[in-house]
This record gives C-alpha cells, structure tokens and sequence, in this order.
C-alpha cells in the first residue's frame, strides 16, 4: 500500500545505491519540488549533499528566510547561499521590456548558479588524499525535482543524462558533467507533498502554490528597483496572508499582485490628494496553468485586502482585480 512512508524508506535505500559514496549538489528555488528532492537526498546521504540557493532579491516577503532558517532547521541541509541581489538588480536598471527582463534574469541566475556550482566542485576535488570518507568523492551527481507529469510529457529518458539534454533544469554549468539523481520522477505533485510532510519540511514550502522563477521581477510593469519591489513584496505579503485567513489557498491555483509601476491615478487618503500606483489582484483557478479561470473571491475578502493594501502600503492608492481568464490572458501579466 501506498504511504508517505513506505514511499520515503524505498527511494532513500534507491538514493543510497545509487549515489554510493560520491557527493552530490542541489539547487534550491524554495518550491516544492527542489525542497522535497532535496530533503530526500538530505535524508538518504546526508553532508554528502550541498544545496545552493541563489536569493536575485525577487523573491516575495518571508522566502529566503524559509529556505535560510526553516527548511535548514528541518532538514539539517548543508546550504550555500549566494546573495546576488545586487547583481540583478544592476543587471535589470533601465529595462521595462518583459523579455528583455526574464532574459536578462535567467541569463544571470544562470552565472550565479554556475559559479557556486564551480565552487562547491572545487570546495570537495582532490580531498581524497587526507582520507576524510565523507569526501573521498569528487561531486558527481546534480539532484533535480523532475515530477512524473515531467517525465510523461518528455518521452521518459534514464535517470542519468549529460546535463545538457535537460532543458528544463535552470542555471547549469555546461562545462561541469553531472549525473542527474530524480528521486521524485515517480511521484506526482500530491505524492511529492505528502512525502514533503513525511520528511519534516516546512509546511509553508509544502503547500506553497507555483511562483515563477524570474519572481516579482515580472509582476513590476516597467522597471524594476529596490524601492518597487519593497512596495510590491508588501501588497503581496498582505494579499497571500488575507487569502490564507479565509482558507482560500488550495481553491486558488496562485493569486499574483502586480504592480503597475508606470501607471499613476488620483486619490484622496486623509485629508490630501494621493497621486499614486495601482495594483492588481489576480487570483486563479486551474488544474495545470494551460488553461485558467478568474476565481471568485468572496467580496468581503476582496475589500479587506484592498482596504489594507491601499492603508498599508505607502504609494499605492487602488487595487483593481483582473478579471480575465486564459486565454485569452496569460496568468502572469509579463
Ligand atoms: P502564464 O503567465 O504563462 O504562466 O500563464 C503559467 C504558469 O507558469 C508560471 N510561470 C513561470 N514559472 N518560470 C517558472 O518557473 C517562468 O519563467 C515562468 N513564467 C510563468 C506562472 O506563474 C504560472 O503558474
């Protein structure tokens, strides 16, 4: 019978034989499907697996802190963390193009990542010769979070390939040769969470609905900068904690808030004249993000959220709510 488990004991021992003594990399997004990956490689080889975690300073209120201390915490990770916030925002000054923005963000999370990848690699090259056991073994094997749904759509392929067959996998050295260790490539999202829960990683990873990866960085429409992404982080720290309130989390499939960082309306708050920015809610449904519907948030709910962004958040003075499905709209607005 099928139990989180039964599931956990069968790919820890498959993780073990497979791995041996060699060590093994991580990189870690903060979603589900890494975090899982990641605990289970964690569980069956332990401090013979290094996470990386690249925080481009996109990420929404609470994220790095959950991978930095809560998933650490939980799972006794060995994590490097690279802070390159910084860097994307230099790299991402003046551009207000969407492309050009997810371009220039993936082109950069792909430098960073490489980097700390080259470093762990060399970090545990050549330590054969002082005879520690834990690191007799040069890295050998990059942990990914393929899902079966992944496998099914790409035609199956043996777990072990040149990194560079794989498309999917973001941010890969193309000059390191990794063999690819999938322990989640028999499971479908569901499975994945409940083994998640089974090994102790945080709820809030285990239930986080999809985020993309260029982040807030495409929920700004026009340029992205420190004091916009402040501004956006706490709308959206306010809308995810109000949906969260109202129990609403597993009926939306994910409710980004955009920030109309170009477009600026009149308002009154107080006793003057506000002359600030609008953001958008826009909460969906659907069962793979092909398609989606606009969810139907209760009213009430709706008007709290707007009453505490507008009240909350300095600069923005209107919330409107996106009321598109897709198609013909996209579900982010970049
Ligand atoms: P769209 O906007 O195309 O989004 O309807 C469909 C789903 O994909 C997510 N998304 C991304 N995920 N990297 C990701 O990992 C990306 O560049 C990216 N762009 C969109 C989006 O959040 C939605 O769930």
């Amino acid at each position: 019978t099928w139990t989180s488990g039964n599931v956990v004991e069968q790919l820890v021992e498959e993780i073990r034989a497979q791995v041996g003594e060699d060590r093994v990399l991580c990189g870690l997004s903060g979603g589900v499907d890494s975090s899982v990956a990641a605990a289970l490689v964690q569980r069956a080889v332990g401090d013979q697996l290094t996470c990386v975690f690249v925080d481009h300073g996109l990420l929404r209120e609470g994220e790095a802190e959950q991978v930095e201390q809560d998933f650490v915490d939980a799972t006794g990770v060995d994590l490097v963390v690279v802070d390159a916030r910084e860097r994307f925002l230099s790299a991402l000054a003046g551009v207000s193009d969407p492309e050009e923005k997810r371009k220039i963000i993936g082109r950069e999370f792909i430098r960073v990542f490489e980097q700390a990848a080259r470093d762990v690699v060399r970090a545990h090259e050549g330590e054969g010769q002082d005879g520690d056991r834990h690191h007799d073994h040069p890295v050998k094997w990059l942990v990914q979070g393929t899902l079966y749904p992944d496998v099914v759509e790409s035609g199956g392929g043996s777990g072990a390939a040149n990194i560079k067959s794989h498309h999917n996998v973001g941010g890969l050295p193309e000059d390191l040769q990794f063999k690819l260790i999938e322990p989640l490539r028999m499971l479908f999202k569901d499975e994945v969470r409940q083994v998640g829960l089974e090994l102790g990683v945080p709820e809030g990873i285990v239930w986080r609905q999809p985020f993309p990866g260029p982040g807030l960085g495409i929920r700004i429409v026009g340029e992205v900068t420190a004091e916009r992404l402040a501004v956006l982080r706490r709308a959206d720290a306010i809308a995810r904690e109000e949906l969260t309130r109202a129990g609403l989390d597993r009926e939306i499939w994910q409710c980004p808030v955009v920030l109309l960082a170009d477009v600026r309306s009149v308002g009154v708050q107080g006793d003057g004249r506000t002359y600030g920015h609008p953001v958008v809610l826009r909460p969906v449904s659907s069962e793979d993000a092909m398609t989606a519907d606009w969810t139907r948030v209760p009213y009430e709910i709706l008007a709290r959220i707007s009453s505490r962004i507008t009240n909350e958040v300095e600069d923005v003075n209107r919330v409107v709510l996106d009321v598109t499905s897709k198609p013909p709209g996209t579900i982010e607005w970049e």
